[in-house]
């Protein structure tokens, strides 16, 4: 389906109309009635929720207030867990099957789109119209997979042959899918793993993040509801590490599609090897170092909505987002005094009020782990630019954007997931130098470039060791079916979500060959 099918089946022109006062208040009256609810969030095997061992609460980074309780995978859940995969085979289904099943979840995620937004605000601090694009890619994306799994592999591909022979290719679900998803896309992504899995004819173990299971835990309470077989849906909230070990050396698990950090990636890619059960398929996108050139023929007016945009949407918490930009010294003043004059015009506050641009983070760790990188800053780089904080604020999450000057690409050592832009500033002769710093680095998620010299865009784009280059515009919110997004190196293994490829990794292909 092109990406215009898939965004008519979903009313969103409420998306564009959001900066009207008249939608966006009638909007929150759908949302914030939700704020009553108090949530509590179950493991669930084959789909039955399991009674509750001792809980946790689940705190809103917005206000610190209590949402609700987890009850975390234990020993003894994960040991029923196997137990009945060991027992149980994967229900064999027609794909076209699970596929009608997964359109009715994606209505199920309309019709409960003003509380999974809501859950997206308090739970995980989006902006309302963050909240609204999230649905709206989790939507995309079900449709997407479902329909991209139907026309691959609900019939065999038929190939060429010799005379008196028939060639065909047939696609199997590949089992039992492991599937770990990070807490910035806690609907998005956790619902694109899924549905890609799903989609395919798989079952799922999902691993939710500890910061985010509400909202996973409604995931799942729909796909039952759109009459998913329950024997497909298992939901592990919880460590991590001890559920993703525990599964991998019981030899349970056929895939593992993991979105989150580089040191999770690897320590599973090592269970994998250790334990796996043959050579497990891996799909893991991790993060990134983003860098942005640009050069003195840049537009500087839509050079900084889009740095602004890029790295501080969000609070900076995408994988995608602008870590670090290249800036040609002779436009670098000018560019600073506007970065200045936009940045100070930017609203960090509670995501429910009306005029808030940034919300939180997601928690005072990372809070933490910010706050000792902004101290090494104020010693080590030249202050550009911080923006103003208005009001008090309901909890110490929220971090000011800022924007710093640094020498060098080598004095970052690790990505800051956060509103902090690293500014460097270039002679053109260094061009060259600047994209082997950038691919010795080895990550290779997005790049931006803003210059109107065709032939500079086009050799850097062709140079650079990406998965995502955006030319003349902000580097995040990659459009399901337009533009597919997932780097390399120690950015991921690829495929790329919301592409036509992606659900090619969720199945094992099988050639007949017969003498007719
Ligand atoms: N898909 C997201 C984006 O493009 C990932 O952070 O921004």
């Amino acid at each position: 389906p092109s990406p215009r099918e898939l965004f008519v089946d979903y009313p969103n022109s409420e998306g564009a109309e959001l900066g009207n006062d008249q939608v966006y208040y009638d909007t929150m009256d759908q949302i914030l009635p939700f704020h009553e609810e108090y949530y509590e969030v179950l493991c669930m095997i084959a789909g039955e929720a399991i009674e509750p061992n001792e809980g946790h609460a689940i705190i809103s980074p917005v206000d610190k207030r209590t949402m609700g309780r987890v009850h975390y995978c234990d020993q003894a859940i994960l040991d029923r867990c196997v137990s009945f995969l060991k027992s149980h085979p994967l229900p064999d289904e027609p794909i076209e099957h699970v596929c009608a099943r997964l359109e009715r979840f994606a209505d199920l995620l309309v019709q409960n789109k003003h509380e999974l937004m809501y859950l997206c605000m308090e739970e995980a601090g989006k902006t309302l119209q963050n909240a609204h694009d999230e649905v709206r890619e989790a939507v995309d994306l079900v449709r997407y997979y479902a329909r991209q799994a139907q026309k691959n592999f609900a019939d065999p591909s038929i190939l060429d042959s010799v005379t008196g022979e028939e060639n065909l290719l047939t696609y199997d679900p590949r089992g039992t899918v492991l599937c770990i998803s990070p807490w910035n896309f806690p609907l998005a992504t956790f619902i694109g793993q899924v549905s890609a899995a799903l989609g395919c004819g798989n079952r799922i173990i999902a691993k939710p993040a500890r910061q985010t299971s509400i909202i996973a835990y409604r995931v799942m309470e729909l796909l039952l509801e759109a009459d998913i077989h329950p024997e497909k849906l298992f939901f592990l909230p919880g460590k991590g590490s001890d559920i993703a070990h525990g599964l991998i050396h019981a030899k349970q698990i056929s895939m593992v599609c993991f979105t989150g950090s580089i040191s999770a990636a690897k320590q599973i890619q090592s269970w994998l090897i250790e334990y796996g059960h043959g050579f497990t398929p891996f799909v893991a996108e991790t993060g990134g170092q983003n860098i942005m050139v640009a050069d003195s023929t840049a537009l500087i007016e839509q050079l900084v909505q889009d740095v602004v945009a890029s790295a501080f949407d969000s609070s900076g918490q995408r994988c995608s987002a602008l870590r670090v930009l290249y800036i040609q010294e002779d436009i670098k003043e000018t560019f600073y005094r506007q970065l200045q004059g936009r940045m100070a015009l930017l609203n960090i506050d509670s995501p429910f009020l009306r005029n808030t641009d940034m919300g939180p983070l997601i928690d005072s760790e990372a809070q933490q782990s910010l706050s000792n990188h902004i101290d090494w800053l104020q010693k080590n780089a030249k202050h550009i630019a911080t923006a103003p904080i208005h009001s008090k604020l309901p909890s110490d999450n929220y971090m000011a954007p800022s924007a710093w000057e640094i020498k060098s690409l080598s004095e970052l050592t690790q990505e800051h997931f956060g509103p902090i832009l690293h500014v460097i500033s270039f002679k053109p002769d260094e061009l060259e130098s600047i994209i082997q710093q950038v691919n010795a680095l080895n990550y290779g998620l997005t790049f931006g470039i803003h210059s109107r010299n065709q032939r500079w865009i086009n050799y850097i784009s062709h140079r650079v060791g990406v998965g995502n280059v955006y030319i003349n515009r902000e580097m995040i919110g990659a459009k399901v079916g337009a533009q597919p997004f997932g780097g390399h190196g120690m950015s991921g293994t690829g495929p790329k979500a919301g592409g036509p490829n992606y659900v090619h990794a969720f199945v094992k292909e099988k050639t007949l060959t017969s003498n007719i």
